[in-house]
């Protein structure tokens, strides 16, 4: 198993001031309060946090111990009863928890950390083997602002950009990134995100999140399900109501295939 490549970065996740609004969109879904959900790549529980007062229960899956750790704090501080939410540590792409799930999540992207096809193969076999024959399964990939050409001539560009910065009582951080390479067969960017916090202009504190994003176009990521024997339910461009295509996002719910 890979070791945990957010063992010092997990800390900066919560400080984004930028994630989607997609809770109330993962709320909207959930079938029945009988509902069992299974949330893979919970990362801090962002989202799993919001969802367990709508369902019977919420299992949730991360490979790094750092970002479950946070998850399983947030869990206690909440008060959640432990039958409700369950935090397990390992690979979405190869686990088996004798279950089966009214509704799978993956939400912010989760399926782009996959690298290659053989994960990927991985991650569709264990939602057939977790998925009810009623249930549903939701994911969620961007939509590359750039063709797969331009994606792979021009991504990479020399420097940093800041993504975001905050306030926080230890200082200021802020989050930059860098576009590192790019795998051109298999589209896979390779971005660093570098979080710094300041106390005035003095760095005092530097962490660097080595990322892996395999990109999905429109048709390639509808593709990508139904060949791994699903079939698609809806199609959305965004949380905000955008048409598939047409937004900054691209989420699929589908189901076991006929
Ligand atoms: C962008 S975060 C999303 C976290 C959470 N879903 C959210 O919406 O805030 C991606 C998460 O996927 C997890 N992840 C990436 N590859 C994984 C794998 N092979 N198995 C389990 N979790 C994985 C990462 O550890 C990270 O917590």
């Amino acid at each position: 198993m890979k070791s945990d490549i957010r063992i010092d970065a997990a800390r900066f996740y919560d400080l984004n001031p930028d994630f989607p609004k997609d809770v109330p969109f993962y709320q909207a879904l959930i079938p029945s309060p009988e509902a069992r959900i299974l949330e893979l790549g919970c990362g801090t529980g962002r989202v799993t946090i919001s969802l367990f007062p709508f369902c019977r229960l919420i299992h949730g899956i991360d490979l790094s111990s750092a970002m479950v750790e946070l998850c399983r704090l947030k869990v206690e501080n909440a008060n959640i009863p432990a039958n409700k939410v369950i935090i397990s540590e390992g690979s979405i792409t190869d686990f088996s928890f004798n279950q089966r799930f009214d509704l799978i999540i993956a939400p912010f992207r989760v399926l782009q950390n996959l690298e290659t096809d053989s994960e990927v193969e991985g991650f569709f076999r264990c939602i057939r083997e977790h998925l009810t024959s009623e249930g549903t399964c939701i994911l969620n990939v961007f939509k590359p602002s750039f063709s797969p050409d331009v994606l792979r001539e021009q991504w990479v560009v020399p420097g940093e950009r800041l993504n975001w910065e905050i306030s926080t009582e230890r200082g200021r951080v802020s989050c930059f990134d860098r576009r590192i390479r790019v795998d051109k067969e298999h589209l896979v960017i390779y971005p660093d995100l570098i979080y710094r916090r300041y106390q005035g202009r003095t760095i005092t504190e530097e962490v660097v999140l080595h990322l892996a994003m395999r990109c999905y176009y429109p048709e390639t990521f509808e593709k990508l399900i139904i060949e791994h024997g699903f079939e698609i339910v809806n199609r959305w461009g965004g949380y905000n109501g955008e048409k598939y295509g047409e937004g900054p996002e691209l989420v699929l719910r589908f189901r076991l295939g006929a």
